[in-house]
């Protein structure tokens, strides 16, 4: 049985949609119960259904042996795991914003808002900028607005949040997309059932790519 962390939330909908058509089927995952454990024997899988930012800490611990996470949450975090397959899901962008016609002042410490606190100090640390991070945990469009902030960084999927409140992207610092991951010691002990998933994984993408 392989035990397997996915997000709950929007993209987990559509992951799990992937895996069932892949023949990972699991019935009772859209039940509406509030059970956070399902599992098919025939398939050989298990779901733990977590949140999203937790999955590299399931994986990484091996309580699942494999989880699905954007390549945000695997940058965030750090988490010593196999990244083994982009999915190409959830796609959207890791950027810097800021309030329309904001200016930079080179010679001021720089105040990034931000979830993502060690995305931001490294992608600064490159750049030799000095930054003050202030971490809040959501609706992060605010804090340039109530001046908390010079900018953000913060993922951008459709625009529509920066544009309705008056932000634009200020630089791309990374493309993001769901990947597949798995526990370096699970992996070795499932490599078979891993790589089978995989390949019928990439098999139910290009399906779905020539759609
Ligand atoms: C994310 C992100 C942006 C928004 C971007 O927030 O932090 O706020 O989505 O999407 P868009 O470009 O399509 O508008 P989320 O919905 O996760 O809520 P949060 O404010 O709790 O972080």
């Amino acid at each position: 049985m392989l035990n397997i962390a996915l997000p709950k939330g929007r993209l987990g909908d559509k992951v799990y949609r992937l895996l069932a058509g892949a023949g990972y089927d699991c019935r009772e995952v859209f039940d509406d119960s509030r059970k956070l454990v399902f599992e098919s024997e025939d398939a050989g899988v298990r779901y733990f259904l977590v949140k999203p930012s937790d999955v590299t800490v399931y994986v990484e611990h091996g309580a699942a042996d494999i989880g699905i996470a954007g390549k945000d949450i695997l940058l965030e975090s750090g988490a010593d795991v196999y990244e083994l397959l982009d999915l190409g899901l959830g796609k959207c962008r890791m950027c810097v914003a800021a309030k329309n016609g904001y200016v930079e002042d080179p010679d001021r410490t720089l105040k990034v808002a931000t979830k993502f606190a060690n995305i931001a100090k490294r992608y600064y640390a490159s750049l030799g900028r000095e930054i003050e991070i202030i971490k809040l945990n959501g609706s992060i469009e605010l804090a340039p607005l109530l001046r908390l902030s010079d900018v953000i960084v913060d993922i951008v999927e459709s625009g529509k949040t920066l544009k309705e409140n008056d932000l634009c992207v200020v630089r791309e610092i990374f493309p993001i997309s769901a990947r597949f991951i798995a526990n370096k010691a699970s992996y070795k002990f499932n490599a078979a059932a891993i790589d089978e998933m995989i390949s019928r994984l990439s098999a139910a993408i290009r399906e779905e790519g020539e759609a």
